[in-house]
């Protein structure tokens, strides 16, 4: 195992998440270095059963770091992720800033282990949108090949963080009170309403989550071809994102076929009861490490039976973004690939 472990952003919502994954799965590291902004300096942090005292993250947070794990934001990902690279450190970094670098591994350890391979330094873990997707496409995917995937995303606010999270809680009470809801982290009221991803829309009218999850799909199964679109919304929901995807296969497929493949596949888990109706939600796919799909169904709108519907949850925090970084760093371990 890895002797020296940082976190960047240890006092997150992904920093705390690392910490807990860390002390459920038994890492062993001699040393943690646990790192934030010059606001959270002093401040005490725990990992298994022992307090850290938080530092600020600077130019020489690096020295004797074998493992850093960035969820600080892409600006800090940006200046320090080459930083403690230099210094030795291998950077598993869950912002957006490496993603699409054609030199940085972008890895679902479940997909494309074999990429981690030509790390040099950084390896990038995809958007938590990406992942949950493609946990239940890659397995359909590698089956029988998928040339087109429309997605609608119901997205949690644990993906803008701590303080997102904080302020659905504050809205909810503050609404439920008859006073009126305070946006700060989000341009709009998150408690009680749905809107668009609060990410920057270009010229042809996509958000940048949208595009995230059409480019980091081409690169994450080396398929350019594949057709993607995607609409990204936030819902009122803490911590797992929920998805609606509609599959085009070049060959048909059966609900009864993408059920089998489904249930077979690892890191998902098939909750598809019919009577009485069971299918995933956000609320059942909290604080687990699987993606849960549900609603698997021929889409009759395709009369050659080449398409599929889906729903899928996944925890934001887990699976769409510690965990994956985490099963990361333990594929970097001696036979890990
Ligand atoms: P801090 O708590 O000191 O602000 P979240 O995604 O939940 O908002 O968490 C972001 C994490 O990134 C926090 O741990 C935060 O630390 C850290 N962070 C934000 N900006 C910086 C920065 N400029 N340098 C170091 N850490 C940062």
């Amino acid at each position: 195992m890895f002797k020296t472990v940082a976190i960047v952003g240890a006092t997150g919502a992904v920093g705390n998440e690392f910490r807990t994954l860390i002390e459920q799965r038994g890492w062993d590291a001699e040393r943690y270095v646990m790192l934030a902004s010059a606001r959270s300096a002093g401040r005490e942090v725990r990992l298994g059963g022992r307090g850290y005292v938080v530092q600020e993250l600077t130019d020489s947070s690096f020295e004797g770091v074998d493992l850093a794990l960035f969820s600080a934001g892409g600006s800090t990902s940006q200046r320090f992720a080459p930083i403690a690279a230099r210094a030795g450190a291998v950077v598993v970094d869950n912002s957006s800033a490496f993603r699409m670098d054609p030199e940085v591994p972008l890895v679902i350890p479940e997909i494309n282990p074999q990429d981690i391979q030509n790390h040099r330094g950084i390896i990038a873990n995809p958007n938590c949108s990406t992942i949950v997707l493609l946990m239940a496409v890659w397995p359909l995917h590698h089956v029988s090949r998928v040339r087109r995937i429309v997605v609608s995303t119901y997205q949690a606010v644990s993906g803008a963080g701590l303080r997102a999270m904080e302020e659905l809680q504050r809205q909810t009470r503050d609404v439920l009170a008859g006073r009126p809801p305070r946006p700060e982290v989000f341009p709009h009221p998150c408690a009680f309403n749905v809107f668009s991803h609060n990410s920057p829309i270009d010229a042809t009218g996509y958000n940048a989550e949208e595009r995230k999850m059409v480019h980091e799909t081409h690169k994450i199964l080396h398929d350019q071809a594949i057709a993607v679109t995607a609409t990204c919304v936030r819902v009122p929901v803490l911590r797992a994102h929920s998805e609606a995807v509609n599959l085009t296969f070049e060959k048909p497929m059966t609900a009864g076929q993408a059920r089998g493949i489904l249930s077979a596949a690892p890191g998902v888990r098939v909750v598809d009861q019919l009577d009485p109706p069971h299918f995933p939600m956000p609320i059942e796919a909290t604080g687990i490490d699987e993606v849960l799909v549900g609603r698997i169904r021929q889409d009759i709108s395709q009369p050659d039976g080449r398409g599929i519907d889906l729903f899928i949850s996944g925890d934001q925090l887990r699976k769409g973004a510690a965990l994956n970084a985490i099963q990361i760093a333990e594929l970097l371990e001696p036979g890990g690939v």
